[in-house]
């Protein structure tokens, strides 16, 4: 008997935000397939026998690549189990569930795909930031701060520029410099409020409050720690718990530089 895959989101890391389901076949199944991003809570509810895989992957360094992840979720229905495939936030979020599910499918693996609370989601509700609003913001996008290879960020910028939309910016630390220095190239103000969120929703989580001017002192002076979201827009200022910004904070970086 051919066993089942559960692509299952764990949300940002709380785990009181994972669905009814996704807590259910957590602590209902044989083996675990778990990313980095998985807390520490959230594993605790598979079972003390469960079979479990930390295949997480670190920005440049994958000590189980991809394909070895593929394999093994076939391998593990292979054997009649049922796997769940861990992943943090939504599977189909940036969590290159889709490549896992089309490996599956091709295999002929049943199969199923368990939506979670991505990080966007958990920090709107963390920091209290609508990320649309009436008459402040009428669309968000969702982007990857990092492309594939290190490949330089190909985005269209004059429609990111656009001052009605929010922008969530997912695995942006390493070139959020770069990505608010083009929005202002575009035509955004450099007085756009800027959220950055470390750790939503789990008991070392923090916020800080910019503007897309003062970020480059902001990441300097705050050494943000890893998994950290940006919310960019207007709607960043109706947080209701925004830290006091640093001394540092108040410079505008890219002006001080222009003159
Ligand atoms: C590889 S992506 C995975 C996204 C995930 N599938 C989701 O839906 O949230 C990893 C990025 O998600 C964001 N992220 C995930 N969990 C987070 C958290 N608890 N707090 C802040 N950012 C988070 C960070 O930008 C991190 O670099």
């Amino acid at each position: 008997m051919v066993g089942r895959v559960y692509l299952v989101g764990a949300g940002p890391g709380d785990p009181e935000l994972l669905t009814l389901k996704a807590h259910r076949l957590i602590q209902s199944c044989d083996a675990i397939v778990y990313d980095r991003l998985v807390s520490e809570d959230v594993l605790k509810l598979a079972p003390f026998d469960a079979e479990c895989f930390d295949v997480g992957k670190r920005p440049h360094d994958h000590p189980v690549p991809q394909d070895d992840i593929n394999e093994l979720l076939v391998s593990l229905a292979l054997r009649g189990l049922s796997v769940v495939r861990l992943k943090g936030g939504d599977p189909l979020m940036f969590g290159r569930g889709g490549e896992e599910a089309l490996t599956l499918q091709a295999g002929g693996i049943p199969f199923e795909i368990v939506p979670g609370i991505t990080a966007a989601q958990g920090v709107a509700a963390a920091a209290m930031v609508p990320l649309t609003h009436r008459g402040v913001a009428s669309s968000v996008r969702y982007l990857t701060g990092h492309c594939r290879a290190d490949a330089e960020l190909d985005f269209d910028w004059d429609g990111l520029a656009d001052s009605d939309t929010t922008l969530v910016v997912y695995m942006g630390l390493a070139n959020i410099i770069e990505i608010c220095r083009e929005l202002i190239d575009h035509g955004r103000s450099s007085d756009t409020p800027v959220l950055v969120v470390s750790r939503a929703t789990r008991p070392e989580e923090r916020r800080f409050s910019a503007t897309l001017g003062t970020i480059p002192c902001a990441v300097k002076a705050t050494g943000f720690e890893s998994p950290v979201l940006f919310i960019i827009g207007e709607v960043a200022a109706l947080s209701k718990y925004q830290e006091i910004p640093t001394d540092a904070l108040q410079i505008n970086h890219f002006a001080a530089a222009a003159e």
